[in-house]
């Protein structure tokens, strides 16, 4: 099972919104994806009410000593992928869900702050010996201010592409219980989430399908 974790103690740059939309976008390689909310806010907790899929499945922990059972049963069950959602801060839940990943994707927006906010997360995640990338999220159709960022972030260490625009579809598919891909699938922001799920597959080591590649040529 690969484990994939959101996780920066900025709020608000996306680590909810992406782990709901990744799932979904996952969920088209194989049906047992799971989400485990490790985030208070109940953020993922609420999307899945809303949800009427089965997949992904949701779980919740609230202490650091339930997230190895919790990946151990899913493991158990067939799940193939299981992604956390981490809360705001940088406490000993985020610590135990960096500790497990595989990979860990760290969302910025595209502002100096933001970035600089990244940064303790960055060296828990070097101290903890984890794989990692940033993935520049909430970006304006262009500009300057993205390029200097994406350099900003390049220089701390690997970038995920493409960046994820700003774009009304991901909070509206949040509020609908839908992944992005469901909501408009032929939206701009689909094909960017789908490209994206198809980086974090290939640095985890997976097989690309055929459409993954599409998803990619389209979106980079
Ligand atoms: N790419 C995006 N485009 C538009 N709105 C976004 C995007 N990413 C996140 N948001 C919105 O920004 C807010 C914060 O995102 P959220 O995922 O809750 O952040 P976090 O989990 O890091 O605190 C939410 O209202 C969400 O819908
Ligand atoms: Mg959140």
């Amino acid at each position: 099972m690969y484990v994939l974790t959101l996780v920066t103690q900025k709020g608000g740059s996306g680590k909810s919104t992406l782990a709901a939309g990744l799932s979904v976008a996952a969920l088209r390689h194989a049906e047992r994806v799971a989400l485990i909310e490790a985030d208070a806010q109940g953020t993922i907790s609420k999307w899945k009410e809303r949800r009427e899929s089965r997949y992904p499945v949701v779980n919740c922990v609230a202490d650091p000593a339930e997230v190895e059972p919790v990946l151990a049963r899913l493991e158990a069950d067939g799940t193939w992928l299981a992604i956390i959602d981490t809360p705001a801060t940088n406490n000993s839940l985020s610590m135990e869900a960096i500790a497990r990943a595989d990979l860990c994707l760290i969302p910025a927006r595209p502002s100096p702050a933001d970035i600089e906010a990244a940064i303790p997360t960055l060296i828990a995640i070097r101290k903890l010996n984890r794989r990692f990338a940033f993935v520049l999220n909430q970006t304006p159709p262009r500009g300057g201010r993205l390029s200097e960022a994406a350099t900003s972030l390049n220089s701390l260490g690997l970038l995920a592409l493409p960046f994820i625009a700003q774009r009304n579809d991901h909070q509206d598919a949040l509020g609908a219980g839908l992944g992005v891909s469901e909501f408009a699938p032929t939206g701009k922001a689909s094909a960017e989430i789908s490209a994206l799920w198809s980086w974090v597959a290939q640095h985890l080591g997976m097989e690309p399908m055929d459409h993954e590649q599409d998803a990619v040529k389209i979106a980079c």
